[in-house]
């Protein structure tokens, strides 16, 4: 996908996983009877997808290891990325990240949408030192895009070197706005939506997700 971005300039990338187990967590998301203690097992399973996915490019070394038989080519990642969860969130694709990354860095950004303009409020971050390196941006909506375009305005400022948003359900609209304030952040999610409503939630989407995720 190429909308906006600058002629000449990078494209916002977007993958969408395809895969059966991926559609069957996504739809269990999705319905409203699921409650919060299976909501949260379900969105790491979903975020263990998103990662494998998102880390398909991730620079390896060539080395050896010892099998008990014989020497064994392999291959062993060159960096492992900074995670960094939105608050709150994000806080629900996290474990998957550190479970597959466990030598991960993690950075955290508080983010809050205003319900009656949109537009999220900062109150919160705590990043490690990222230049140059590949951040892993996790928030499973993406709605006006205000949010992450606002997270990606603060990581930017450290420079690293590749930013790529994790999100489970993307809408059009978000999409746009992130192509046009960050043409080079990659987007792996697994669904975009129809569009969003009156109120800025993401339609079909699976309601507020950290309400959700948190029981609120
Ligand atoms: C939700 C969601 C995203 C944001 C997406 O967070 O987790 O961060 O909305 O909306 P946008 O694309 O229109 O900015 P919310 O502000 O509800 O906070 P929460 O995670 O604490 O519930
Ligand atoms: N935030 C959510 O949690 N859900 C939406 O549909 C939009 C923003």
């Amino acid at each position: 996908m190429a909308p906006p971005g600058r002629p000449g300039g990078p494209h916002l990338t977007v993958t969408v996983v395809d895969h059966p187990l991926a559609a069957t967590l996504l739809t269990a998301l999705r319905d409203r009877d699921t409650p919060p203690p299976l909501f949260r097992l379900l969105t790491k399973r979903l975020a263990l997808a998103l990662v494998l996915e998102a880390t398909r490019s991730a620079p390896t070394a060539v080395c050896t290891v010892e099998t008990p038989l014989a020497p064994a080519a392999g291959r062993a990642l060159v960096a492992v990325p900074v995670a960094v969860p939105i608050l709150r969130a994000g806080l629900g694709m996290l474990e998957a990240v550190t479970e597959l990354l466990p030598d991960v860095a993690v950075g955290y950004i508080g983010l809050e949408r205003d319900h009656a303009t949109f537009q999220p409020a900062a109150y919160y971050s705590k990043l490690p030192p990222l230049t140059g390196a590949w951040v892993l941006l996790l928030d499973p909506m993406l709605a006006t895009g205000g949010s992450a375009a606002a997270a990606c305005d603060a990581l930017t400022a450290r420079q690293p070197g590749r930013i790529t948003l994790l999100s489970v359900v993307a809408a059009p609209e978000g999409i746009r706005h992130l192509a046009s304030r960050h043409p080079a952040v990659e987007v792996v999610t697994a669904a975009i939506d129809d569009g969003l409503d009156a109120r800025a939630y993401i339609v079909p989407g699976l309601g507020d997700f950290g309400d959700r995720l948190f029981g609120t």
